[in-house]
């Protein structure tokens, strides 16, 4: 039998103290509801619903196209946020798998093992329950002296003996499709939140005498709640290190795993090399032995192998194999660099092609531009790409030789091998093997200085 998977994501997340719902708040990259979705999806949930109410309209932006949504137009308790998904649950003998917007880390093992534990055991519901360290602020799992669940008491209202249990309820639960949804339309708000709480159903079934089950399945690392922003520092680390160590068992060195943040989704080839304070955000792919860093920013790049790129930012951009970057390079987004391109000191880039072997050393703009195959543009190039208006492309054949400070007016075309005089302003297309020059003739006057005085 299939199984449902329900997120719960309509709190508001008040103690984010946030305008933007909790869940939509990023781990690695990723939203956390992105994540918990990827875990169902993984636990091979064949529907998901989510249920969304405090800004719903953006996580239905963020989530629609992988899961159903349905609202829950007040927040009125975890139960009345898995009742709204009553109409999108057809009620059948299958299971539901309830899961929290909140706990980004979660494992689809985990998860898997939940679900074959509740249907081995034809249970009517099984919490997924771990012990940790310190229970502050989570349901405390309560059991009989036989050591069957018999309910889970909230934090607030915890008598002081309860609070001292240590195994707590990761809000995430497997639960018999029928006859679900008449016993949460039973339960009350009578609790120090006025809430209906989705945790007392435990109690309701337990005292039934239906089978209800707590599966002590997940470890504390992969639980963390999200209600706070030190939860979500919290999350980012421990998320970080996981992924910091599967691109280092994949053959990545990391010089400083706590000085290197690499987000989700990121693909790396083996032997490259990352020094301290490199980023490289969600989705960038680095091909084969590069060397990365130090303080380096990759933001949605991809990249050969064989790249060296230290002290530079790179947005949005493609950067074929052997390019060298840097030191400070800002490569703007809509740039791609092909083959064994340099891109050196305080070189800005800006939507621009560069055509193999083309150097670009030290001190230039360059916007708008395609730039040929073995070019060398002299330090501090600029090209004027912009009018006040309009931006203008700027074209560079092949083996042309831009010489030191050179103003380049755009629209503009430098012809194939042309050369251009050092400081020049050009302004009008230099046909191919030309020489551009707009340079005034040096005159010398002897004896100036003595003549003046
Ligand atoms: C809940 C559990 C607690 C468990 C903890 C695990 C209850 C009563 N308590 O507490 O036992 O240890 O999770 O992290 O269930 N939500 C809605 N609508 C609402 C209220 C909440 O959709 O009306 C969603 C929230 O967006 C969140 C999730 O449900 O994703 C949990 O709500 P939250 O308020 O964080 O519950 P906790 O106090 O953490
Ligand atoms: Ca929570």
């Amino acid at each position: 039998m299939g199984i449902t998977a329900v997120i719960l994501a309509a709190g508001k997340g008040t103690r984010m103290k946030t305008d933007l719902p909790k869940v939509l708040h990023k781990v690695c990259g990723v939203s956390m509801l992105a994540h918990v979705v990827e875990a169902a999806n993984k636990a091979y949930a064949n529907k998901i619903i989510v249920v969304a109410g405090f800004g719903a309209t953006l996580v239905e932006e963020e989530i629609s196209n992988k899961a159903q949504m349905v609202y829950q137009k007040e927040q009125l308790g975890t139960a009345h946020a898995l009742m709204q998904a009553g109409l999108a649950l057809e009620e059948d003998d299958g299971d539901v798998l309830v899961l929290c917007g909140d706990t980004p880390l979660i494992n689809f093992k985990a998860l898997q093992e939940l679900i074959k534990t509740h249907q081995e055991n034809e249970a009517f519901a099984t919490v997924l329950t771990a012990l940790v360290d310190n229970p502050f602020g989570y349901g405390r799992i309560i059991r009989l002296a036989d050591g069957t669940l018999s309910q889970i008491v909230e934090q607030k209202d915890a008598t002081f003996e309860q609070e001292k249990i240590k195994e707590i309820n990761t809000g995430i639960y497997c639960l018999k499709k029928k006859g679900l949804f008449k016993a949460l339309a039973s339960l009350g708000t009578n609790n120090a939140q006025k809430e209906y709480y989705l945790t007392d159903i435990i109690q309701k079934y337990s005292k039934e005498g239906k089978k209800v089950i707590a599966f002590k399945g997940a470890l504390e690392k992969e639980i963390l709640g999200v209600n706070d922003r030190c939860q979500l520092a919290k999350v980012e680390r421990l998320m970080r290190e996981s992924i910091l160590e599967k691109h280092m068992l994949e053959g990545v060195s990391i010089i400083d795993p706590y000085a290197t943040y690499i987000q989700k989704n990121v693909v790396i080839g083996k032997d490259s090399i990352i020094y301290p304070n490199t980023f490289i955000s969600e989705g960038s792919i680095i091909g084969k032995n590069c060397v990365l860093g130090p303080n380096t920013d990759l933001i949605d790049v991809k990249m050969g192998s064989n790249v060296k790129a230290r002290y530079s930012l790179i947005e949005n951009s493609m950067i074929s194999d052997n390019c060298t970057i840097g030191p400070y390079a800002y490569i703007r987004p809509g740039c791609e660099l092909s083959k064994e391109v340099k891109v050196g000191d305080f070189v800005e880039l800006k939507k621009t092609q560069v055509g193999k072997g083309t150097k670009i050393p030290h001190l230039s703009y360059v916007g708008d531009a395609i730039l040929g195959e073995k070019i060398n543009i002299g330090a501090g190039t600029i090209t004027c790409n912009y009018d006040g208006k309009n931006k203008w492309p700027t074209v560079v054949a092949d083996g042309a030789f831009i010489g030191s400070n050179t103003n380049l007016v755009a629209p503009v075309t430098i012809g194939k091998n042309a050369i251009i005089g050092a400081g020049s302003t050009i302004t009008k297309d230099i046909p191919a093997e030309a020489l551009g020059l707009t340079r005034d003739k040096q005159r010398v006057i002897d004896n100036w200085k003595k003549n003046k005085t």
